[in-house]
């Protein structure tokens, strides 16, 4: 599995011969101009967390362009199914096996609504098992007992958590997450790229390498591999 860092919170994961791209904020996140062009991603799958417009606005678009499967939340799902794009609906607590892998939809404290007022349902997270490994998406989120019922069920590879505070969780209670999680491997996402979530890269790395743990803070169109 192949995990790159467009920037904010989304992601190109490659896995089971399959694209999936993951809350896609290109064209209105400045951080990424000139690094990442929506033209040369060929999702087959859109993987939405939220409805928030840092997390979708290049859906339609790169949906529409690639017939991509927008995978989200029910009411998600058919918000972009009325705009004629393909959808899988999913709601909290259910796993589905795509032909790429099972993803398992999970509880995420945040809110939900899209850019227009509609409804967005409540926000979630991903369990992605594929090709042997299975990594965790948190999406925006607290910190939350829930996170705990995860590794009752799996055995994650690697997590993804947002990191830059004020909308989500910061570093110090990400850190807790990650033993909430029991995944001493960390992807930080949700940093940098408005003035509320800004962060220090070195203090932040160094909270988790004292407890023993990583964490991974990729540069734009970086990847790594699980
Ligand atoms: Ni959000
Ligand atoms: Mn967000």
């Amino acid at each position: 599995m192949q995990i790159t860092f467009l920037g904010h919170s989304s992601l190109l994961i490659e896995t089971g011969g399959k694209s999936l791209l993951v809350d896609p904020f290109i064209t209105g996140n400045d951080k990424v101009k000139g690094k990442i062009n929506i033209e040369d991603l060929k999702p087959d799958y859109i993987l939405v967390t939220h409805a928030h417009q840092d997390h979708i606005l290049d859906v339609e678009e790169i949906g529409k362009k690639n017939k991509a499967t927008v995978v989200s939340n029910f009411e998600i799902a058919t918000y972009y199914e009325n705009k004629g794009l393909k959808s899988h609906p999913m709601n909290h607590g259910g796993s589905w096996k795509f032909d790429f892998g099972t993803l398992k939809y999970v509880n995420a404290i945040h809110t939900s609504s899209f850019p227009d007022g509609t409804n967005g349902g409540q926000p979630g997270g991903f369990i992605l098992s594929s090709e042997g490994k299975c990594i965790y998406i948190a999406g925006d989120t607290a910190l939350t007992m829930d996170m705990k019922l995860i590794p009752m069920s799996f055995q994650l590879d690697l997590a993804v958590l947002p990191i830059g505070d004020n909308f989500t969780m910061g570093v110090d209670d990400a850190l807790i997450a990650s033993d909430f999680v029991q995944c001493p491997r960390i992807l930080g996402y949700h940093y940098d790229t408005f003035g509320y979530i800004i962060i220090d890269h070195k203090e932040s790395v160094q909270k988790f390498s004292k407890h023993g743990k990583e964490l991974i803070l990729l540069e734009i169109g970086e990847s790594l591999k699980v």
